[in-house]
């Protein structure tokens, strides 16, 4: 009898302690930090342009010796184009690269880098300090945009040279024939022109470290010169002007007033450049990092539309981000480099997954502005600041940072909803008022699809996402993210797949504690 008592309370006990654990886990379930995502197909920031996912192959480090050029690689095709490194462009479907700098294009030649490779000058590259022989050049870059399925945006050197050599250098790229600068393009293997559409106006022509810098009076008039006569060769073009190498010059923004007030009704775009760091090691800063590019964008947008009011113009300025990402992890190692050599390692980053959240966040901030931001360039692509990483001789792999940007490239070409975040705040010394979610609605009209693009900025809170998107009924197709404990951990030739995507489930929808997330619904209604 005193056994069965005994057996009797021993039941009761576990059936409680059932209960209690039930009713705790649902409580705290209840009670899960929350995301309320208010909007509809009715609201609407704007149309992506392609050229958002644009990128950028300077010529100097490895980016192209080493990195899309290397004839002895086992891949290389016939021209020595790395075989591996257009597998993995073609993967991110890049729809723009820009050419060939950076700072290298203000001491760049162009007359140089055709012809036949052996009588090809060797140069010194003042602005990386390195020797280029000139074996990958223009013809080869436009052969290898072929093969990677990308459009050319050709940037002329405003630094060292100027006007004569900007008309050269369209005749020599897109006039058909008849011509001096275009017969010699087809003797030297491309017969029909290549019809770049996009011509960069120099590169930071505001930066003192420019070879050539400018004040903004001196560069609004050569900018306005040379793109007047680019558009006399070819009204279609499509012409960008530099804007401020980064918010924090001193000459911002009278930089862009100054430049616009020479060049307003003969440029289509004003580029902007910008990179994010956090050497102070300070996660919840750095997190909150692309609040610094929504604010330079807006404040660009500022300068534009005061410049049209003030030229009482009916035209539209867009911008073009043609650099931005990460670019801090290299600095220490490069001031070790030897001088004057082909393909050093500079600006070799080893991208981390706390780069990864970041990157994801700019990019959001980069849709977000899409009725602006019509054009925008990573910066760069392969081993120089890259999403793309190779071996000289060896492997080529996907940094951290790779896969924000494949996900947003393939699934973020639509309308951008102009969405109202319900979440909590953390306070930051540098940003203010933070939400602990960032989060981006595209909407695929045709494939009646929403995707959302979300990171989760919290340390140790799963938070759990609702959406109100009014007339729509929302069901998840599938939830990827990037998730890792370790906020250093990088993808390296031994442990390429690190940080790779992952499908998540279970029971509603949540974002991990810092993570980065891609979830896309069928919208019916
Ligand atoms: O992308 C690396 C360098 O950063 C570019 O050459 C220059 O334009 C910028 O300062």
């Amino acid at each position: 009898m005193r056994g069965e008592v005994a057996n009797i309370s021993k039941d009761a006990m576990f059936f409680a302690l059932g209960w209690s654990i039930l009713v705790l886990s649902w409580v705290i379930k209840e009670q899960r930090m929350k995301c309320i995502i208010r909007g509809g197909r009715h609201f609407v920031i704007g149309s992506v342009d392609k050229r958002i996912f644009g990128s950028f192959l300077e010529q100097f480090g490895r980016a192209v010796y080493g990195g899309v050029y290397e004839p002895t690689h086992e891949s290389a095709d016939e021209e020595g184009m790395r075989g591996d490194v257009i597998a993995l462009v073609r993967e991110l479907d890049v729809p723009v690269v820009r050419f060939p700098g950076g700072n290298y294009v203000s001491n760049f030649n162009w007359e140089d880098s055709i012809g036949p490779k052996e009588e090809r000058p060797t140069r010194l590259d003042l602005a990386w300090r390195a020797t280029d022989p000139n074996q990958f050049g223009l013809d080869e870059f436009m052969r290898w945009t072929r093969k990677v399925d990308t459009e050319a945006m050709m940037v002329v050197n405003l630094g060292t040279r100027g006007l004569a050599e900007a008309r050269d250098l369209v005749e020599y790229c897109n006039h058909p024939g008849g011509s001096t600068l275009s017969e010699l393009r087809r003797k030297n293997g491309a017969d029909e022109p290549y019809g770049i559409k996009m011509w960069g106006l120099g590169n930071e022509m505001d930066g003192p470290w420019q070879v050539g810098h400018k004040t903004a009076h001196e560069y609004g008039r050569l900018a306005s010169e040379v793109a007047k006569a680019l558009k006399l060769f070819d009204p279609e073009l499509e012409v960008i002007a530099c804007g401020s190498s980064n918010s924090e010059m001193v000459t911002f923004p009278e930089w862009e007033e100054t430049v616009l007030d020479h060049t307003y009704e003969v440029v289509d775009y004003l580029s902007l450049h910008m990179y994010f760091r956090n050497d102070e090691d300070d996660l919840a800063t750095f997190l909150a990092t692309s609040k610094r590019m929504d604010a330079f964008i807006d404040t660009v947008i500022s300068v534009c539309d005061y410049v049209k009011a003030k030229k009482r113009s009916d035209k539209t300025m867009y911008l073009c981000f043609d650099e931005w990402n990460v670019w801090f992890h290299s600095n220490e190692q490069d001031k070790k480099l030897e001088p004057w050599t082909v393909g050093p390692h500079l600006l070799e980053d080893v991208y981390t997954f706390e780069d990864a959240l970041v990157v994801g966040c700019l990019i959001n901030s980069l849709l977000r502005h899409c009725n602006r931001v019509k054009i925008a360039c990573m910066a760069q692509l392969v081993n120089v600041i890259a999403p793309i990483m190779t071996e000289d001789g060896g492997p080529a792999w996907r940094q951290t940072i790779f896969w924000p940007f494949y996900y947003a490239s393939r699934y973020g070409r639509g309308e951008v909803l102009d969405i109202r975040l319900e979440v909590g705040t953390y306070e930051n010394p540098t940003y203010g008022e933070v939400e602990w979610v960032d989060a981006l609605a595209v909407h695929h009209k045709e494939e009646r699809e929403l995707v959302l693009f979300a990171v989760n900025r919290h340390p140790d809170e799963e938070i759990s996402v609702t959406l109100d998107l009014s007339d729509w009924e929302a069901q998840v197709i599938e939830h990827i993210t990037l998730e890792h404990e370790d906020m250093k951990a990088t993808n390296t030739k031994e442990h390429p797949d690190r940080i790779a995507p992952k499908k998540r489930g279970g029971d509603g929808l949540t974002l991990a504690p810092l993570s980065w997330n891609m979830v896309r619904f069928t919208v019916k209604g």
